[in-house]
């Protein structure tokens, strides 16, 4: 738990430099799976000005976002493409064949075999090292609403009704948020060998009470990650408030 959120990104800033730094002294990849939303987005800030002023490279970095909204043009204000652009991507010295963002203009027929693929992806370069979450009030982690079992894998889900109220400022009401998305399954995410969920501000707190305190239940996917040997919780002092 940190004061406010601009220190708790410092210090996740901070681990995913050092694990990059660690893999580039071995010669190796450092594979990153990220979010978007508000939460993480001093996070990307801050490893931005990582670059620039202390010479943190990405040249080693493989990234696989866990979610995208389908259908989804990628030039629209909404697309996740187009958040990881302006927040990240293209501040930084990442190879663009190293990004990997579900893709919301396939052919519905070929969503399931690109699902099936993006998995075969993150399982050719060695697995996630380091997953990056943020929390839906619904608590889905990637866009794995309740009723997301343990296992699941990338797949086309279907949007909780909460999730698209929590969406309707960023379309211009409820109406125009996309009813589905292609997200990273549960079991896609707690296969990382590290995992970060950071949640800000007390909009959170309920959900992250439950999803610390509460019983393990796909009810609340994110309760899930109670059984993942290497996942932290980062928090502002506001989202903590419930905790006991
Ligand atoms: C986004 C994602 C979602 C968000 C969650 C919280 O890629 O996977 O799970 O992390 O909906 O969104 P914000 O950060 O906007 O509160």
């Amino acid at each position: 738990i940190y004061k406010d959120s601009g220190e708790a990104c410092r210090a996740v800033a901070q681990e995913i430099a050092s694990l990059i730094r660690i893999k580039q002294t071995k010669g190796e990849i450092a594979v990153l799976g990220l979010a978007t939303g508000s939460t993480p987005t001093r996070l990307y800030g801050e490893l931005v000005r990582m670059h620039k002023e202390e010479g943190l490279s990405f040249r080693n970095v493989v990234t696989f976002n866990l979610d995208e909204y389908y259908p989804m043009n990628p030039d629209a204000l909404q697309s996740y493409v187009r958040f990881m652009n302006e927040y990240l991507f293209d501040h930084i010295d990442i190879d663009k064949h190293n990004i990997h963002i579900p893709d919301g203009t396939i052919d519905i027929k070929d969503v399931s075999r690109f699902c099936f693929e993006y998995e075969r992806k993150i399982a050719e370069v060695g697995g996630l090292d380091l997953q990056i979450l943020g929390i839906g009030r619904t608590g889905h982690i990637g866009f794995n609403e309740p009723g997301s079992p343990k296992d699941s894998v990338t797949r086309m889900i279907t949007l909780d009704h909460l999730t698209r109220v929590d969406a309707a400022s960023d379309f211009f009401g409820e109406e125009n948020v996309p009813r589905t998305a292609i997200t990273m399954g549960v079991g896609t995410i707690l296969k990382s060998r590290r995992i970060i969920l950071m949640a800000w501000g007390e909009g959170k707190a309920k959900i992250i009470k439950t999803t610390v305190e509460g019983q393990i239940t796909d009810s609340v996917p994110a309760t899930f990650l109670q059984t993942h040997h290497n996942a932290t919780i980062v928090l502002d002092e506001a989202a903590s408030a419930e905790l006991t």
